[in-house]
């Protein structure tokens, strides 16, 4: 047999650790290895985009251009490769033509040689002006597949069939691609649809193919062999640590397995062993983000309720901080029927998220009851086309009151779309004129203006971002050991606004449950959370203080974004006053009672807990 040696892209520092550790490796921590990583002989490392970009502003202080002119420093002989999401580029919306040709300058000129491009909804709409700004920067252009199953768990089915997939990579290659990514985000590709997949492709592409999987399911070591022998060209992997569970097949035992084949990578096992010691080595205090209350490595479920590593992950410590984590199984069964409702979307960010957190809401506040902006902004055709039509019923529902009207718009969104960075430029000159900041900006307006004062000293660095904090564990299955003491035992009630109307919601403070959910007209007292009362929340909460007025509480976990609304402004009950970015989905929240506003409390950009008064109404 002729040789074939199979090609290596590593995901350590990226894929790796966004998938077990919620994207929280930092740079001072990867800096130390990453010449080592560098001698190995990798195609490519992925070292950048996806939900790094965001989680550097976000959570670590971090400047991602910053992190990746260090790795190209640092790894000069092998090409670097980042995942971009398409017109979303490493954010959660669409964003203008303008900002995606930047932003691919820029992370061109930074150092970033192979774009990885895709969109969660394979719509080519959203892919053309990626595609076109990476050729333009004569990088490489990786296009891709994102693997989704119909409803069975296998491929085939009325949307997600093979030839679905033939005529989307023919179309990709069509539009300039140097090569085609299957992007397996939730470890569902099983290896003989695999070997299926890749040998049809094979026969239709001239480019070559890369196979990217995740272990979630535990398939993903055999759907990489199996893709192998049918002919893939490069295959993903991560260094052992960071592999398996929710990531990337381990490279360590595939170079063993392929060794003396025609397809061996010709890697030292030993040098990815010292590696992976190292990198051991400095993960004891990530920990706390690894942490299961399974004693399983894979989630055998996922082959039925199809969620991506990340997704899972995400949706445990929405549920856990809206103490309602009981709810788990509910809202998994609840995502395959918002997924067909919302017209059968790969899950994967940005409809990973949407997908997810919709699904909360519609378990914790009643089906469709509470729609995101983003949904909404779905529904209207701002995401691009969906693979099937979206549900009738939920579609009139979610753009009955649309800001941007109530059919659906069927062209490429971007279209819609106004220049975005001459306004983002104005809008931080007084901090910065450095285009990357203007980018950060023009990605993330709120989070990424907070890191922005942070890094030119406007503001100081929050403690839980210095690398030194020391977060307690965020999972306790016990909630009774002393880490952990019980909180008050009286039920926690909350004003929540559905459809026009408010809700007090009684939720047990143990485990979670909604106790009940009592209509509150107009009429009557409206009631204030004690959420941030406890010593009078003893007995319910009936009766509070009417002079305190009314007051309007985060129904979630969350940032305030902004008012709608100025102290002393006259309300109506159900004016939206306030939004709320929770799950990474914008809420409007509307006024609960008619008064005069009072009592903003909150900053714009500050993070609130469930319960937290967000202003006074008198
Ligand atoms: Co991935």
């Amino acid at each position: 047999m002729t040789k074939s040696p199979i090609k290596i892209t590593d995901t350590t520092f990226r894929d790796g650790h966004q998938s077990l550790l919620a994207t929280r490796l930092r740079m001072e921590d990867m800096e130390p290895m990453a010449s080592e990583m560098d001698q190995v002989g990798f195609y490519s490392m992925e070292v950048w985009g996806g939900a790094t970009f965001d989680t550097a502003t976000r959570f670590l202080g971090e400047d991602p251009w910053e992190r990746l002119r260090k790795f190209k420093a640092l790894m000069p002989n092998t090409p670097l490769s980042m995942l971009l999401r398409g017109q979303s580029l490493v954010g959660y919306r669409t964003y203008a033509d303008d900002v995606v040709q930047k932003f691919i300058e820029r992370s061109s000129e930074n150092g970033i040689d192979i774009f990885r491009v895709f969109d969660a909804l394979n719509d080519e709409w959203n892919l053309s002006k990626a595609a076109e700004s990476v050729k333009n920067m004569g990088k490489h252009l990786q296009m891709t597949l994102c693997y989704s199953v119909t409803e069975s768990g296998r491929m085939g089915g009325p949307i997600y069939s093979l030839d679905y997939y033939l005529s989307k990579a023919k179309l990709f290659e069509s539009m300039g691609a140097d090569s085609i990514c299957i992007k397996d985000m939730a470890g569902l590709l099983a290896p003989y649809d695999a070997f299926e997949l890749v040998k049809g492709l094979k026969e239709k592409i001239s480019v070559p193919l890369q196979l990217h999987s995740h272990y979630t399911s535990g398939m993903a070591s055999m759907t990489v062999l199996k893709a192998i022998e049918a002919g893939v060209d490069v295959v993903d992997t991560s260094l052992a640590p960071l592999a398996l569970r929710t990531s990337q097949p381990a490279v360590e035992p595939l170079v063993v397995t392929l060794g003396g084949t025609p397809y061996d990578p010709g890697l030292n096992l030993d040098h990815l062993l010292r590696l992976g010691d190292q990198l051991e080595s400095i993960l004891p205090k990530y920990r706390h983000h690894l942490e299961s209350p399974k004693a399983a490595v894979i989630d055998a479920k996922v082959l039925s309720h199809q969620i991506p590593g990340g997704m899972a992950s995400n949706l445990l410590s929405q549920l856990r901080e809206a103490d309602a984590i009981e709810k788990l199984d509910e809202v998994l069964e609840e995502i395959p029927a918002t997924r067909k409702d919302l017209g059968y979307p790969p899950l994967v960010t940005p409809m990973s998220q949407m997908i997810g957190s919709q699904s909360v809401s519609n378990v914790l506040f009643g089906r469709y009851k509470m729609i995101s902006g983003q949904v909404k902004e779905y529904v209207y055709g701002m995401y691009g086309r969906s693979p099937s039509d979206i549900d009738a019923e939920v579609t009139k529902t979610a753009l009955k009151d649309y800001e941007k009207g109530n059919i659906q718009i069927h062209e490429r969104p971007a279209n819609l779309l106004d220049p975005e960075l001459e306004n983002a430029k104005s809008e931080v000159s007084n901090i910065t004129d450095d285009i990357d900041d203007v980018l950060i900006y023009a990605l993330y307006p709120t989070t990424g203006l907070k890191f922005l004062r942070i890094k030119h000293g406007l503001d100081q660095m929050p403690e839980e971002m210095k690398a030194e904090f020391n977060p307690k564990p965020v999972f306790s299955s016990d909630q009774t050991t002393s880490e952990h003491p019980p909180k008050s035992q009286s039920t926690r009630t909350f004003n929540v606004y559905v459809e026009g109307e408010y809700f007090k919601v009684d939720v047990d403070p143990v485990d979670g449950s909604i106790n009940q959910m009592v209509p509150t007209s107009s009429q009557s007292n409206l009631i204030s959370s004690q959420t941030n009362a406890p010593n009078a929340s003893d007995g319910g909460s009936e009766n509070s203080g009417p002079t305190d007025g009314e007051t309007l509480v985060s129904p979630m976990p969350g940032i305030l974004l902004r008012y709608l609304v100025e102290e002393g402004d006259e309300v109506k009950i159900g004016e939206p006053v306030a939004i709320l970015e929770a799950m990474k989905m914008e809420n409007t929240l509307p006024s609960p009672a008619t008064g005069t506003i009072q009592n903003l409390r909150v900053t714009a950009g500050a993070t609130v807990v469930k319960g937290d008064v967000l202003l006074v109404i008198t």
